[in-house]
């Protein structure tokens, strides 16, 4: 496994935005466009109440239905929370998981993280694991024992075998949503010290077979450049996923 044979996913991660008829409407349009880049895998991470409307307006697409997060328990007592078989059994495919914006508003940590990661796989779903460093950790030159270290608790206890199912986005935090974009050789250095440490846990093998994505206002004009570093397997997208046409430039790049 190299660069040419790891498969390539362009995600996009709507965050709350879109109700359901709007959901329906970008997926169709999307599909649209993206229809026969079959390059890559092409997933649209859409808000809980969204996955109806856009699961049926996927249907036979080669666009992929994913989710923003997911509990850790099965059932229960978890107001407000989403478990992994709700999920699958809605037609989900892939689930976000540790996004920065759920560590930073709602609490999530590394155990959390890691717990959600294992239900997620049992019950089937492709993950979506994004950690990162904030801007002083890069300020400080330590980004590289951050995400060495994020990347060891998220996966503790997770198999070789389930990482087939496990794809890891980097997402430097400074990036997301500011227009501030890491510059390729950043993104291709992180992401390499991230295969680096799944080397060490997993051998070489598994880690050069792992699916790595960057993701921090990449867009339809930075996209080709970053998605051409060795390192860079893809993109999870947050602002530019809600524009068809940009998403669908983006997944053009990846082709
Ligand atoms: P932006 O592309 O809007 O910076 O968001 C990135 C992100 O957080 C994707 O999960």
């Amino acid at each position: 496994m190299n660069k040419a044979t790891r498969k390539a996913i362009i995600a996009g991660n709507w965050k709350m935005n879109m109700t359901p008829s709007e959901a329906t409407a970008a997926v169709k349009k999307t599909a649209e466009l993206v229809a026969g880049k079959d390059g890559c895998e092409i997933v649209l991470c859409v808000p809980f109440v969204d996955i109806a409307a856009a699961v049926e307006a996927a249907k036979g697409t080669n666009v992929k239905i994913g989710a923003q997060n997911v509990h850790f328990e099965a059932k229960g007592a978890f107001t407000g929370e989403i478990s992994a078989s709700m999920l699958t059994e809605c037609g989900v495919e892939y689930v976000i998981i540790g996004h920065s914006e759920r560590r930073q508003y709602f609490g999530e940590t590394d155990e959390t993280v890691n717990k959600r990661t294992k239900a997620a796989l049992a019950a089937g779903l492709k993950v979506l694991l994004c950690l990162g460093e904030v801007k002083e950790e890069r300020l400080a030159g330590i980004t590289d024992e951050i995400v060495a270290m994020q990347t060891k608790l998220d996966l503790a206890g997770i198999s070789a075998e389930d990482m087939k199912n496990v794809i890891i986005a980097y997402e430097p935090v400074w990036a997301i949503g500011t227009g501030l974009t890491a510059t390729p050789e950043q993104a291709d250095e992180t992401c390499g010290v991230i295969r680096a440490t799944i080397a060490k846990l997993y051998g070489a093998e598994v880690a050069e077979a792992t699916t790595i994505q960057y993701g921090g206002s990449m867009n339809d004009a930075n996209a080709a450049e970053l998605l051409s570093k060795y390192n860079v397997d893809g993109g999870l997208i947050g602002g530019a996923s809600l524009v068809p046409e940009k998403f669908d430039a983006i997944v053009t790049a990846a082709n």
